[in-house]
């Protein structure tokens, strides 16, 4: 079967509006090429992120009718706390209101000046949260990741050898944690294997050096796992996911993505100290620790999100199947792309797509802004823009993934919405000659692609 039929039905709609081609070469103009600036009722189909744009199911929003919003002990926080531990398996759990609130308090506590924090690829805000605590983010990814036609099953996977190699440059105790992402999002949405993390977890108890989960999209995970991983076939999600956390000391989770809310996260872990301390932190910078940025009925949604999630293995399975249906339209009509695909989103590659477009000239952002215009679909920019510029020599980063995302959000959109935008990018694909680089015209000094702006050179 081509597409997973969509194991839900639709109750109630949001009206979306089709504009004109003119409409949109005036409102990307006005947002500076950036898509993040574009004001979303100019968005057709918005593929921006699948960060908080999930569709909840009738039993979230029932939950949410039942949320407690006392100040302190609210009954949603219990039973979130309650479904964290069991889903997940960590001992405890300290709520935040979204992944990088996590980030910001694990990097404060873990990190020493002058630390390194090796990582399976980087993500934006997980790596600017360790440079703010004094840390240096080193890749240990296996060298698969950066290649986006290599098919490689696992390219999330860590290479061991640049673990072994970073202990002996700079010495274990300089060490303090490995971040380890599932379904990588910077490489494509990429898996993790069992095996490697149970090969890292080895290598750590060796060197006494702690593996953080960034668990963010476990859940996607699982599911390359259970298909493609040998021995896991008859697995469930649910196994896996707890399968997977058994193997680190803790994790920070942005619960916008598999956890199907639109707003929270949580730290958990399995370290009592670090509990106590992680506690004491979050008062400070998000709320009580019985609430940690949210408000009783989102703790609700929350828990019930993430019970839904793997209480049986149809929905995910849907879900990364839906992705790499609008992947596979794009193979068949020779649009270059990140393979295999990943389970949140298809990343084209704006290198091989733009190839008359320098790094420079942030080919991906054209690409980003040029497919806008096109189709009204608004994508996201993963390359030369997100990395930003080296804070020792200032130059730009230039990664070797010049990416644009198109990112699925979870029960939104339908096989139509797939075939409508596979075939605008298609269209484009055949006429990309007129595509034409950026320039910055406003840089900000961090996270610089959420609101920089730029001109068409
Ligand atoms: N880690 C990963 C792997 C993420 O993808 C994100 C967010 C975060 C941490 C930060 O979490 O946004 O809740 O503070 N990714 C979003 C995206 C923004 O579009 O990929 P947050």
């Amino acid at each position: 079967m081509k597409y997973i039929p969509e194991p839900f039905k639709i109750k109630t709609v949001e009206p979306i509006r089709m504009t004109t081609k003119e409409d949109r070469e005036k409102a990307i103009k006005e947002a500076g090429y950036n898509t993040f600036l574009l004001k979303s009722v100019d968005v057709f189909i918005d593929l921006l992120t699948d960060s908080g744009t999930s569709a909840m199911s009738d039993a979230q929003w029932a939950a949410m009718q039942m949320g407690d919003e006392a100040y302190a002990g609210s009954k949603n926080f219990y039973d979130l706390e309650e479904t964290v531990q069991n889903v997940y398996g960590y001992k405890y759990f300290v709520p935040t209101h979204q992944g990088r609130a996590a980030e910001h308090i694990m990097s404060k506590l873990l990190i020493k000046s002058g630390d390194f924090v090796p990582g399976n690829m980087y993500f934006t805000t997980t790596r600017l949260h360790q440079e703010m605590a004094g840390g240096t983010f080193v890749d240990v990814i296996v060298d698969e990741a950066h290649d986006p036609s290599n098919p490689h099953p696992f390219k999330g996977n860590v290479d061991m050898n640049k673990m072994q190699k970073l202990v002996d440059e700079v010495g274990a105790d300089k060490i303090p944690y490995v971040s380890y992402e599932t379904c990588v999002n910077m490489a494509g949405g990429q898996p993790i294997s069992i095996a490697n993390l149970k090969e890292l977890r080895v290598f750590c108890d060796k060197y006494n050096i702690k593996i953080m989960l960034d668990n963010t999209r476990t859940i996607e995970n699982a599911y390359f796992i259970q298909k493609r991983e040998k021995g896991y076939a008859n697995k469930s999600i649910k196994e896996i996911v707890k399968e997977i956390c058994s193997y680190t000391d803790g994790c920070t989770c942005s619960a916008k993505k598999d956890g199907l809310v639109n707003i929270g996260g949580f730290l958990a872990m399995n370290d009592e100290d670090f509990y106590v301390d992680a506690k004491a932190q979050v008062v400070i910078f998000e709320g009580l620790h019985t609430y940690g940025g949210m408000s009783g009925r989102d703790m609700a949604a929350l828990a019930q999100g993430i019970r839904e999630s793997v209480e049986n293995d149809d929905y995910i399975k849907y879900r990364v199947e839906q992705t790499n249906y609008l992947g596979e339209l794009l193979t068949d009509a020779g649009v270059p792309h990140v393979v295999p695909h990943g389970g949140h989103a298809i990343f084209l590659d704006a290198r091989r797509f733009l190839p008359h477009i320098d790094q420079e000239q942030f080919p991906a952002q054209a690409l980003a802004a040029a497919i806008y215009v096109e189709t009204g679909v608004r994508a996201m920019e993963r390359g030369n823009v997100s990395a930003g510029r080296d804070p020792e020599t200032g130059e730009n980063r230039k990664p070797k993934l010049e990416l644009v995302r198109l990112t699925i959000p979870r029960r939104v959109y339908t096989q139509s919405h797939m075939d409508y935008a596979a075939e605008g990018m298609i269209n484009l694909y055949n006429n990309r000659d007129h595509i034409k680089g950026l320039k910055f015209v406003f840089e900000p000094k961090v996270l610089r692609f959420f609101q920089a702006r730029f001109e068409s050179l």
